[in-house]
């Protein structure tokens, strides 16, 4: 089959498996995943209700401009409806900046470990990947905005990034955004934003209006336990946001994604208790694994990377074999290393007690 070189050389996203598989695939059952940064909790509970609701509407093609789902992120951030563009996932909304803004060649500044769709979306479009290193598991801003050419299009800056869980400063990010050209688009991609506890953390949001193009990225499939529904948005200039409304599916977000999003935006009593999870299982897997002397990377996600000092692939190994499911970072760049997704208290002292068993 004749496709174009910069597919045919594509090295596709190994995303983690879906726990019924691994279970089937090594003949375990009670497993724990605590691999893919999902939401501990479970799906927020208001949305699950909304869910329902739609249901007997399936029939139906979902409202193309989601309407109720924008007007109230609209009120809530308090910005015009405008600026905001769903997506099936912030996934989505990464595919149609490429498909939109990229022409074959176009430069793409990416960070190095950094979310590996990034590279896989802008090289699929025929873009060029510029790698930059990341400096002590931290965005090298200096060293990106030092990157730019006249063929760079876009910078992704995953703050805080996966999977290092660090974020930059609002300093830092000004003094980037300085140098960086206005016609160039730096998307932000603040998947994990609610749990950041660091308050030096700038939003993206907050650049919106400026006179350089920031392009914020959210979504409802982490701190909202709304992976399986697939929704989220982007946050950018209207101009912006029109070009993409002209590409994208008129229904890319379905009916009953819109209708959990919108109940989970507003079920402040979920969030507020997965935030609280989180920092607290954090705190203690802290703790622990000082307690094991394991070095790990302080982050402000829900996962964090432990540095094994040997082989991660062994131990990943062994502890899916005792049904605890984290994620090894060979693919990442870190072979010594694991992710880990704060579960829930009984989840973590499991976790704890197999890595215990294990190393
Ligand atoms: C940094 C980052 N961005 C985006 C995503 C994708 O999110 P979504 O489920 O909204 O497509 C993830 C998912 O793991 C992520 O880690």
């Amino acid at each position: 089959m004749k496709v174009p070189d910069y597919i045919a050389k594509l090295k596709p996203y190994i995303p983690g498996k879906p726990m019924e598989e691994l279970e089937r695939e090594y003949g375990i059952s009670g497993s724990i995943k605590l691999a893919s940064n999902e939401n501990p909790l479970g799906p927020s509970p208001k949305a699950l209700e909304a869910i329902t609701g739609v249901l007997k509407n399936l029939h139906r093609y979902p409202e193309g401009s989601s309407y109720y789902l924008t007007n109230r992120l609209a009120e809530k951030l308090k910005i015009s409806v405008n600026h905001i563009v769903l997506g099936n996932g912030s996934n989505e909304i990464i595919e149609l900046l490429v498909r939109t803004f990229l022409q074959k060649g176009d430069e793409v500044i990416i960070p190095e470990p950094s979310f590996l769709m990034y590279e896989i979306m802008v090289q699929g479009g025929g873009g060029r990947p510029v790698k930059v290193a990341l400096k002590e598991q931290v965005l090298d801003l200096n060293s990106m905005a030092g990157a730019v050419s006249s063929k760079t299009r876009m910078i992704f800056v995953n703050n805080p990034n996966n999977p290092t869980g660090t974020i930059v400063s609002r300093d830092d990010f000004e003094g980037f955004l300085q140098r960086v050209p206005s016609e160039v688009i730096v998307v932000v991609d603040e998947a994990y934003i609610e749990f950041v506890r660091d308050t030096a953390c700038p939003v993206g949001i907050d650049y919106l209006d400026g006179d350089k193009t920031v392009v914020t990225l959210r979504t409802f499939s982490k701190a909202y336990g709304l992976a399986g529904l697939r929704i989220g948005y982007g946050l950018m200039q209207k101009s912006l946001a029109d070009l993409i409304h002209r590409i994208r599916q008129p229904f890319n977000t379905n009916l009953v994604a819109q209708a959990g999003a919108l109940a989970a935006l507003d079920d402040d009593i979920f969030l507020k208790k997965t935030i609280e999870t989180v920092h607290k299982g954090l705190d203690f897997l802290y703790g622990e694994m000082e307690k094991l002397g394991l070095r790990y990377f302080p982050t402000q996600t829900n996962f964090f990377l432990i540095d094994l000092k040997r082989d991660a692939k062994s131990v990943f190994e062994k502890m899916l074999r005792r049904g605890v499911i984290v994620r090894p970072m060979a693919a990442y760049g870190y072979p010594n290393h694991i992710r880990i997704s704060v579960g829930l208290p009984e989840e973590n002292r499991r976790l704890v007690e197999t890595l215990r068993e294990v190393i």
